[in-house]
Order: structure tokens, then C-alpha cells, then sequence
């Protein structure tokens, strides 16, 4: 049974039905999905939640879909305690919420993309599609691949091989525009227009963005159904982090969370931050910038839901922080040696922020802190390929191996 009522204008609150559309024809704002939430008072509690399946389809009364239809199990990625990492940070409790390892395509897209496609297949689109940094992309084309879907990704033409191939392998059509995201998004907005295809976060954006709720949801599940006091969570076009709080709202309207809502803090890397920038100059909306960076999934210099990130901070009375690159990629580093998880530069640029937040007193040692790992270190290995040391080449003796193993004691026996 779905509770959905409806699409809503965020900015003046006109109501639309739940078709593919995105923006409000009076004012131009941004659509979202409206809910009858009495109606699932009762129906939605803890119990019902945790009967179900380990996947974001357990939040399935929450999520705008009349059937699941992709069968993949994306989402309920583990919420890690890091203690390791934690001491090196010099904080008592601290998770990784790891969608490094999300299903089928390893980063936190996985979420929005099994919604997406769900509506695509509901709404009959003859083509599934995107505008994407990467993750998006491969997320896309491995549920078309699935669902049978024609497909058509779009991609700026500098991104890592293992990237594009990460899509060309499901066998979608892949463009590699010749410009960057900013103007991808504007080619695909055109087309979505013009075909009436289905784009994941164009046309059918008011539905993707439902399927990032999903990490909020989790969040507080895993924690045993309560709020951490904060959440470090990386921003690109804007969709997650809105969403993770919307996720912790809704649970504390139905009753299912109580206590304190957490202060959300956004990492951006320095060569592609309009939002931090934005919240640190006082404005309500970003002013598009140029990206330069390594965080190539992150390099969006005009974020479609950038000012729904500023107020969505504001009200929990988070801040934002910006990171370089070679702090990106200490923090990758930083992440593997302490707890074993590799993480794409996202995920860098989110661990980094957090430790920046830290150190500035931001956020207090003594609070509960959920960094957001939304991406794959094996999807972006170039990155790091200067950082690691180089194997050390051996003969096949024993006498061989003693000969360069240095001067490293061992225990025998080990
Ligand atoms: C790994 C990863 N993390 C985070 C983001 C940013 O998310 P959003 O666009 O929802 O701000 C993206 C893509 O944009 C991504 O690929
Ligand atoms: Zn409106």
C-alpha cells in the first residue's frame, strides 16, 4: 500500500500529482513527495521495520514506489564503530556509515537509483538515463541492465577509466561530453525535455532524492533507534544531505526516534565548495564555481539542491568545511590504515572535513559522530597509487626472502 499523496512545491507548497515532474510551474522550485503520514501512524513502527529485509525497500512505506521492482539489495550498509580511527581523531565515539560497499555499485547512488528505476519502469519511460560524476552512472546503467531498460548515460569526458568502464560494462550508451558537469546536467535537462526520457536526478529527481532518506533512516536504526549529536556527510549536487535529515525527521514525527536531531555538517574539497562558501558568506543560495579537484565525483560547481544543503545546516546549526586535495587523500589513507574500508576522494573529502570540524572544536570530542563513506577507493586507485608503498620483490627462498626483509623483527611463529 503506498502512502503517497502527491508531489508538493518545496518553496510555495502548490500540489501536483505523482507524475515524472520535477520543478513547480508557478515559482520554478523543486518538487518533492508528499505523504499522508497520519495514515501511516500504527502501520510504520519498529517492529513492522525490523521483520523485514536488510535493505532500503524495509522503509518501504517511506519511499514513493507501489513494488519494489529492481531486486538488488542496495542500502542497510554496515554502520561501523571505529574505534581505531576514533583514537587517531582524538574522539570518543565515532561510526563510518560505509556505502562503499552498497549493492550493485558501490556508493551511496545505489540508494536514490533503485527508487529511480523503480518509477521508470511505473511511469513506462522508454529510456533510463543520467547526468553524472561517475558513481551515478554506473548505478544507473547496472539497473537498466537489470530491469531490461534502454539506456543512455552521460558523463564529463575527463573521468577515471574505472569509472566509465564501471558503466560501459552493463552495456548502456555512454556519452562523454565534452565540457563538465554543470554542462552535462544542462544537455540531459534539455533532453528530458525534448525525449521525455527518464533521468535519475533530472525528471525524475523528486523520486531519486526520496531513496537518500534511506541513509538517515539507517543511521538512526543502527544506532538502536537513536540520533548520533552529529553527521559529517560530503555534498556535490545536494541530494544526500537534505535527505538524511528529512530521513531523521520523519522518524522522530512518527515516533519511531526521539531525542535531539543532530547537527549535519557538509565537506566539500576546496576546488569545488560553492556551498561552503555560500554558508560561510551568509547567502542563502551557492554562486556557481569552476571545480578543480580530485574528488572528481564531488566536482559540481552549481548544485541542483545547494540551497536546500544551507538550510538544512542552518536548522540543525551545522556548519560546512572545505578540504584540499592532498588532505583528501591523506584521509583515504588515514581510513584504510585504521579501519580497513578504501574510499574514493568523496569519501576523503567527507573523513578530512571531519577531522578539520574536530580539530577547530566544531564538534566536540566527547559527542557521538557519523562520518558518511559514500564511495570506492577501487573505483579510483590512481589517486592513490603515489601514496602506497611499492611491493618489495623477492626470489622464491626462504634465504631470498631473508635477504630483503630488512631488519624488521618477527616472532617466529607468526
Ligand atoms: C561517492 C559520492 N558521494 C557523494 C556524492 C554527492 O552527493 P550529492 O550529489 O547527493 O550531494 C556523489 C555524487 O554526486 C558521489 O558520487
Ligand atoms: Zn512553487
Amino acid at each position: 500500500m503506498s502512502f503517497v499523496k502527491g508531489l508538493e512545491c518545496h518553496l510555495c507548497g502548490k500540489e501536483y500529482p505523482a507524475q515524472a515532474l520535477w520543478v513547480c510551474s508557478e515559482c520554478l522550485g523543486p518538487l518533492r513527495v508528499a505523504y499522508d503520514y497520519t495514515a501511516m501512524r500504527g502501520v510504520v513502527t519498529r517492529q513492522a521495520i525490523e521483520s523485514r529485509a536488510h535493505s532500503i525497500w524495509r522503509y518501504q512505506e517511506l519511499l514513493p514506489v507501489e513494488t519494489p521492482k529492481t531486486g538488488f539489495h542496495s542500502g542497510f550498509t554496515p554502520l561501523v564503530r571505529a574505534d581505531r580511527l576514533a583514537k587517531a581523531l582524538g574522539v570518543a565515539e565515532l561510526y563510518i556509515k560505509d556505502d562503499s560497499v552498497n549493492h550493485p555499485t558501490f556508493s551511496y547512488k545505489d540508494r536514490v537509483v533503485s527508487v529511480a528505476a523503480t518509477k521508470a519502469v511505473e511511469f513506462g519511460c522508454e529510456v533510463f538515463g543520467c547526468a553524472s560524476t561517475g558513481n551515478l552512472a554506473n548505478s544507473v546503467a547496472s539497473h537498466a541492465a537489470r530491469l531490461g531498460l534502454r539506456c543512455m548515460v552521460f558523463i564529463p569526458d575527463d573521468l577515471e577509466p574505472s569509472k566509465v568502464i564501471g558503466s560501459s560494462i552493463y552495456g548502456p550508451t555512454v556519452y562523454a561530453v565534452d565540457g563538465n558537469y554543470d554542462d552535462v546536467n544542462r544537455l540531459c535537462t534539455q533532453l528530458a525535455d525534448r525525449y521525455g526520457w527518464g533521468f535519475a536526478n533530472i525528471n525524475l529527481r523528486s523520486y531519486y532524492a526520496e531513496g537518500a532518506k534511506t541513509m538517515g533512516f539507517e543511521i538512526a536504526e543502527q544506532l538502536g533507534w537513536r540520533f548520533p549529536k552529529h553527521v559529517v556527510s560530503p555534498v556535490a549536487g545536494g541530494t544526500l544531505l537534505p535527505r538524511i535529515l528529512r530521513g531523521f525527521e520523519e522518524f522522530q514525527d512518527l515516533g519511531l526516534v526521539s531525542g535531539d536531531i543532530p547537527k549535519i555538517y557538509a565537506a566539500q574539497p576546496e576546488g569545488s565548495s560553492p556551498v561552503v562558501k555560500a554558508i560561510q558568506a551568509g547567502l542563502e543560495f551557492p554562486e556557481p564555481v569552476r571545480p578543480n579537484t580530485i574528488a572528481k565525483s564531488l566536482a559540481i560547481g552549481n548544485p541542483a539542491d545547494g540551497f536546500q544543503v544551507i538550510a538544512a545546516i542552518k536548522r540543525t546549526g551545522g556548519a560546512g568545511v572545505a578540504v584540499s586535495d592532498p588532505e583528501i587523500v591523506d584521509a583515504i589513507e588515514l581510513l584504510a590504515h585504521t579501519e580497513g574500508i578504501f574510499t574514493e576522494p568523496a569519501g576523503g573529502t567527507t573523513l578530512a572535513g571531519a577531522k578539520k570540524l574536530i580539530e577547530q572544536g566544531v564538534i566536540p570530542r566527547d559527542e557521538s559522530l557519523v562520518v558518511v563513506i559514500t564511495g570506492n577507493g577501487y573505483k579510483t586507485i590512481d589517486v592513490m597509487k603515489d601514496r602506497v608503498a611499492a611491493s618489495v620483490p623477492v626470489g622464491r627462498g626462504v634465504k631470498d626472502f631473508e635477504a630483503v626483509m630488512g631488519h624488521v623483527p618477527v616472532s617466529a611463529g607468526r
